[in-house]
């Protein structure tokens, strides 16, 4: 179906979350995929599926993931690909954890152009890294649904049980303390480069990450609508 035939009020565009691991990427991408009923493709989730299912690709990524470092930009393209190709993903997606290198990022614009979508919405979520540790260090996540806690921030109704589905509540490996710090520099050698190289595209747009939940929430959606039907 060509662009100009897909029906009015759909996104038709790649929302990409770029920011600091912990920074909230995760919880906003599920509200936002929610709200215009298009996927939240999490490269971090999906990664995590591999490992637990002991797939090839899960045995390479595993002790990288482990270490806090990336998983090398191949594995990672082919994983992507092959999931936007999906029919779910016909009127755009939102990324969360990719492009996360220069080069993903180059890759992810020829893909796009292949499946004739607007150019990419890239939320950039400005945090400092002082507060990073604790949303980390108590994020616990949902077995079955993956949703997000914080027993800081965010706890659930009853503790270490998911308020949507009675699920239990899990501590990311990578989210202990040690493994932070890695995950910190890999961001900041490897993914921050990518700020500047959206911001001369002009996808950029800055979004305060420090305030609440909701009103984080708030922001992007303002930021989203603002260029809804604009190619
Ligand atoms: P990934 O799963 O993508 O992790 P990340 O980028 O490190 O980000 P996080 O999931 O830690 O944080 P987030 O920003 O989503 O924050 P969240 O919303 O959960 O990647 C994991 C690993 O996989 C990587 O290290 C790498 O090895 C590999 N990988 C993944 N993608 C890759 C790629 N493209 N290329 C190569 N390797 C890749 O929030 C955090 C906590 O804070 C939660 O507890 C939450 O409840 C709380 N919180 C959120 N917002 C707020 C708020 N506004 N106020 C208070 N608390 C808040």
């Amino acid at each position: 179906m060509a662009l100009e035939e897909r029906p009015v009020g759909k996104l038709d565009r790649a929302v990409i979350f770029l920011g600091p691991p912990g920074s909230g990427k995760g919880t906003q991408a599920k509200e936002l995929a929610r709200k215009y009923e298009i996927p939240h493709l999490s490269t971090g989730d999906m990664l995590r599926e591999h490992v637990e299912q002991g797939t090839p690709l899960g045995r390479k990524a595993k002790p990288l993931m482990e270490h806090g470092e990336l998983v090398p930009d191949s594995l990672v393209l082919k994983m992507v690909a092959e999931r936007i190709e999906r029919p779910d993903c016909f009127h755009g997606f939102v990324f969360d954890g990719f492009p996360r290198t220069v080069t993903q990022a180059k890759y992810l614009g020829e893909l796009l152009k292949q499946h004739g979508l607007k150019q990419p919405f890239v939320i950039h979520m400005v945090i400092g890294t002082s507060v990073l540790m604790k949303r980390m260090t108590g994020r616990r996540v949902c077995k079955v649904c993956g949703e997000i806690y914080n027993i800081y921030e965010r706890p659930p109704k009853v503790e270490g049980i998911c308020d949507c589905d009675g699920g239990e509540l899990i501590q990311r490996p990578d989210d202990r303390e040690e493994v932070v710090g890695p995950r910190l520099h890999a961001y900041e050698k490897q993914t921050a480069p990518l700020v500047m190289y959206y911001r001369r595209l002009g996808y950029l747009h800055d979004i305060d990450a420090r305030k609440s939940v909701e009103e984080v929430k708030q922001e992007i959606l303002q930021s989203v609508e603002s260029i809804r039907g604009v190619r």
